[in-house]
């Protein structure tokens, strides 16, 4: 007998191919489409900044909303994204239509005003979630994401007839955080401003909003799941984590293998896949010459992206670039940004090691595919990673990747053992501490297997690219999860 079909909307504060700062953009733009062919119908809701409203096609407007605390009618727009996923966006020019990032100003700093922008946001998605927009769309599940969205299970609560609610966590460390004086400008029940509520620690929390109401609990991984239970990873909300861990589940995130796949990928100077990764060299030349670095394909190229952060770790890569220079015969390149101080450390690395070491600070999709293509590691030494999506970019392109164990590191990369060689399971190596010994002995690892068994690392890189992360799986565990929010699995 066929699942019923369940009208879900997915809010979001950035999405591929609208607007993208992380791996929260790859999942919004990718889980819909995907959770659509399942049967549902999936609508996807975001702020419209600018670069959503040029992106987005057939665009119309649908409603207009009042919304408490905003002076301005707010519209709401329809349209589609390429690949023909419905859209709504959330048009309130005076919080959206702006320079900088979604949450950055210009200069790299948070506006001043985000609690207000995402409380107007989270506002709108309430509004449709309940029906009170005119869509005429009656919606059961209301997927909301990280703190941006932390308030709509908690708006939803208060009232009668309300669709279930899922927020999932992203990011544990972004708590968006507000002070009394921020709250009272907000026109939110006075009520959610206790303990059971978002009150935390004497300030408020957007994202502790949605973790004591929504009706499920995600996160991204199924150790992130369980790490974030510990006082190490779970940021004061531990407790109230543990409280609610009856609904609270990991789902590993999958990554779109329409645009991450080496054997169509337009970035790649030459495609490839499994059954001829000898043409993955010319990709591994062409970006030497990109970087200026020698061109040596007996080298181990190395490569890093990310955002330049303390949490993904890049700073332990740096601490081992003096012992990795010993070696000789390798080579590094980089391509993030953030942090100041990360960004002129990298530059500086450049400066010191020329025949070594290639920054690019800035953000270039098609160089991150380049990197993926063309380097022979992937190094991710994260202190904490709810997911990760570069380790998946990095399997599928025969990357290997060298990962701390954690999060969903650990649940998707397979250290390479005596074992996991023998039964070939093996798809890359990981290090248990967060430290630069740590990375540098799961680097001398990699590294002596990349010179003296060029079979074995094959043997690895084949593995990796023939692993399954696409969303298949996840999806369907959504699926099942969204009927536990509405209290069964309903067939029709
Ligand atoms: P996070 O969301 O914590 O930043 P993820 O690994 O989940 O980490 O996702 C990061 C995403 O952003 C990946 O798609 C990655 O390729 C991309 N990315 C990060 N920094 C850059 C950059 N400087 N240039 C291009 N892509 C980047
Ligand atoms: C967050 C996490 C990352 C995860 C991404 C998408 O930004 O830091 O680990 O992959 O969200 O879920």
């Amino acid at each position: 007998m066929p699942k019923k079909s369940l009208n879900i909307l997915f809010a979001s504060s950035e999405a591929v191919p609208f607007i993208k700062t992380g791996g929260l953009a790859d999942v919004s733009g990718s889980l819909p489409p995907v959770l659509r062919g399942l049967g549902h119908d999936v609508r996807l809701i975001l702020p419209a900044y600018p670069e959503a409203l040029d992106r987005m096609v057939r665009t119309k407007e649908v409603a207009q909303l009042r919304l408490p605390g905003h002076h301005e009618t707010v519209r709401l727009l329809e349209g589609t994204g390429e690949n023909g996923l419905p859209v709504y966006l959330v048009d309130a020019p005076s919080a959206f239509q702006r320079g900088g990032n979604p949450y950055l100003g210009p200069k790299g700093v948070d506006w001043p005003d985000n609690h207000r922008r995402f409380t107007l946001f989270s506002r709108a998605v309430t509004a449709v979630g309940l029906n009170h927009a005119g869509l005429e769309w009656k919606v059961d599940i209301v997927h909301t994401n990280d703190w941006q969205t932390g308030l709509v299970p908690a708006l939803l609560n208060s009232e009668w007839q309300k669709p279930a609610s899922v927020f999932t966590i992203h990011n544990l460390s972004y708590l968006g955080l507000i002070n009394y004086p921020a709250f009272s400008e907000l026109y939110l029940p006075a009520d959610l401003w206790r303990m059971e509520g978002m009150e935390f620690y004497g300030n408020g929390s957007f994202l502790k909003a949605g973790l004591a109401y929504a009706d499920q609990i995600t996160t991204v991984s199924p150790t992130y799941a369980k790490e974030i239970l510990t006082g190490t990873f779970g940021y004061g909300l531990e407790g109230l984590l543990q409280y609610r861990s009856d609904h609270l589940d990991g789902i590993l995130n999958g990554i779109d293998y329409d645009v991450w796949n080496p054997a169509t990928d337009l970035h790649l100077d030459h495609r490839f896949d499994v059954s001829n990764l000898d043409q993955r060299v010319h990709n591994k030349r062409a970006l030497q010459r990109e970087f200026d670095l020698p061109e040596r394909d007996n080298a181990m190229l190395l490569g890093y992206i990310g955002r330049l952060v303390d949490q993904k770790g890049a700073d332990l890569i740096l601490d081992i670039l003096p012992r990795l220079h010993t070696l000789g015969n390798v080579q590094m390149v980089f391509l993030g940004s953030g942090n100041q101080y990360l960004e002129k450390a990298l530059r500086e690395a450049q400066f010191h090691f020329p025949e070594m070491v290639r920054c690019r600070v800035g953000y270039d999709e098609g160089l991150s595919h380049r990197i993926e293509g063309g380097c022979d590691a992937f190094l991710m030494p994260s202190r904490f990673e709810p997911c990760g999506l570069n380790q998946l970019y990095s399997l599928r392109y025969g990357c290997v990747p060298v990962v701390h164990a954690t999060g969903g590191l650990a649940d998707s990369v397979v250290d390479v053992t005596a074992e996991t060689l023998k039964n070939g399971t093996a798809t890359g190596f990981s290090f248990q501490n967060a430290d630069p010994d740590g990375l540098w002995y799961a680097l001398r690892r990699a590294l002596v297997c990349y010179q003296s068994r060029p079979d074995l690392w094959r043997a690895i890189m084949a593995r990796g690219m023939e692993s399954d992360f696409s969303w298949h799986k996840s999806a369907k565990q959504y699926q099942q999860l969204y009927y536990k929010a509405l209290g069964g699995e309903p067939r029709v």
